[in-house]
């Protein structure tokens, strides 16, 4: 049951960044319209502005989101503050701002202290807020972290460990946005409100798993970001990772944050680091794309020159408990792609004797495939074997179809989700800290690998070199 936030100061580390401009503030703004929440802003970053002139920013943010107009503009302009908070910055003099707009509020002291800055700046922040007596408010004080967390697990292992030295766990809220969205917390209640294909969710019933992030963009103006991370930190170790984790794990005892987690956990734990020779990298050339012409990563501002970062990774995974032994999980991500499409196909296994035959007396093999459509078109396909009319026996593939969009219309924002759930104190969409390390687990032994980095031009379907993959896994969206 949800619990209606208390009222509280949203701070958000990072207020005239990207991420504030393009999602955050988009989204806390709908979220105080939407449930009349009782909350300020306090935006803080390195720039020297004062309340107005970041009113302003964000006011033009919420304008590029589509959201502009004379209820937005009051909106800021009662309700966003701003502190200027430079590099090595007095986190006493922050605190006692904060405490100034609070008392302008009348708010109790509950705060969400929300990281949206580069991950170089997470331990002197997480270090500064600490120190300055932050972790422990009159109210509550909630940490928000955004992804990556950490670059390889000795990383995530010493963020955590800085973490846990000023606040504790049930403070912390790791972001993975993808566990907001709607259709991934949907994995969960198609597995396990519907009995009917629980019982075939195993070794038993299923051939293989295949997992598909593709994106048509290409990497754009986050290039400094991107060239430091690749698609395996930025991608395949969280969002996809977090995919396989709700597909494979078992039902918890409640769906309480703790059960939730430990499953999840659990899961990650029976999966085998992945072997180098199963992961196959690329980088996007120029080439035409569904959005136009697009050039070479390399040629991106902000790539170093001769930048051997990834934009494509396909891996796969083996999950080694007693439900999954041996299913073989194809998890594959890329910019710069022929189409955005993010889907998981379940095919399940073949019908153990042939009782069909097409040309030539050949057996006709069929498979049943699950299509769970995560983003665009959100859905779900059951691909299943029917008999076409007439005199021959012969089969036809058709669909089984639902989708969202007629059912439901619109789908609420993942962050929109995200940041209720932190407002209500709610931790079972975030990344618990042992979570995060095991997911860094399985992709160490390949982040120390020098392997190659195959190109493929924009707009394809990755790297001719991930043709093995490929051929196992024939479901992925788009083909090869
Ligand atoms: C982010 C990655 O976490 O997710 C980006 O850093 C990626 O590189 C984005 O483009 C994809 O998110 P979505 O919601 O558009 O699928």
């Amino acid at each position: 049951m949800r619990h209606r936030p208390e009222p509280h100061l949203f701070v958000v580390l990072g207020g005239t960044g990207d991420l504030a401009s393009r999602k955050l503030l988009p989204a806390l703004y709908h979220l105080a319209g939407a449930h009349s929440l009782d909350f300020a802003v306090l935006g803080a970053g390195t720039r020297d502005l004062g309340d107005d002139a970041f009113r302003q920013r964000a006011g033009e943010a919420l304008a590029a989101a589509g959201l502009g107009g004379p209820t937005a503009t009051a909106w800021c302009a009662q309700r966003l503050h701003y502190a200027p908070l430079p590099a090595g910055g007095d986190f006493a003099a922050f605190a006692a701002r904060l405490a100034e707009v609070e008392a302008e509020h009348s708010l109790p002291g509950n705060r969400v202290f929300y990281l949206a800055l580069p991950p170089a700046s997470f331990p002197a922040t997480i270090a500064g807020l600490g120190e300055a007596g932050l972790a422990d408010s009159p109210g509550w004080a909630r940490l928000v972290v955004e992804k990556p967390f950490g670059r390889d697990l000795a990383a995530a292992r010493q963020l955590n460990r800085l973490l846990h030295e000023h606040f504790t766990e049930p403070q912390v809220y790791r972001i993975d946005h993808y566990l907001g969205k709607e259709t991934v917390q949907n994995l969960l209640v198609f597995r396990f409100a519907n009995p009917v294909f629980e019982a075939s969710w195993n070794r038993d019933r299923i051939d293989r798993v295949e997992i598909t992030v593709a994106e048509s963009a290409g990497v754009g103006s986050r290039a400094r970001y991107y060239d430091g991370a690749g698609a395996v930190r930025d991608m395949l170790q969280s969002h996809l990772t977090q995919v396989l984790t709700l597909i494979a794990m078992e039902a918890p005892v409640s769906m309480d944050a703790d059960d939730v987690r430990a499953e999840k956990v659990k899961v990650l734990r029976s999966i085998r680091p992945l072997d180098p020779a199963r992961l196959v990298l690329g980088q996007y050339e120029a080439g035409p794309t569904a959005e136009g012409q697009l050039g070479a990563y390399r040629d991106l501002a902000g790539v170093s020159p001769g930048s051997r970062t990834a934009t494509y990774a396909a891996a796969t995974l083996f999950v080694d408990n007693w439900r999954w032994q041996g299913v073989p999980f194809h998890l594959r991500t890329g910019k710069a792609m022929a189409e955005r499409r993010t889907q998981v196909a379940v095919t399940f296994r073949s019908p153990p004797v042939c009782l069909y035959h097409g040309v030539g007396d050949q057996c006709v093999a069929h498979s049943d495939v699950l299509y769970l459509n995560l983003q665009p078109d959100e859905g779900f396909e059951l691909e299943i074997e029917v008999k076409e009319p007439g005199d021959t026996p012969r089969l036809r593939s058709v669909p089984l179809r639902f989708a969202y969009a007629d059912a439901f219309g619109p789908i609420p924002e993942a962050y929109e989700t995200l940041l209720l759930d932190i407002m209500e104190g709610d931790q079972t969409l975030f990344v618990r800290g042992d979570e995060a390390e095991e997911a860094w687990r399985l992709y160490d032994p390949v982040l120390a690998a020098d392997l190659p980095v195959h190109p493929y031009p924009a707009g394809s379907w990755g790297p001719a070199a991930a043709r093995d993959l490929l051929m196992a896994a024939p479901n992925w969206a788009g083909g090869g």
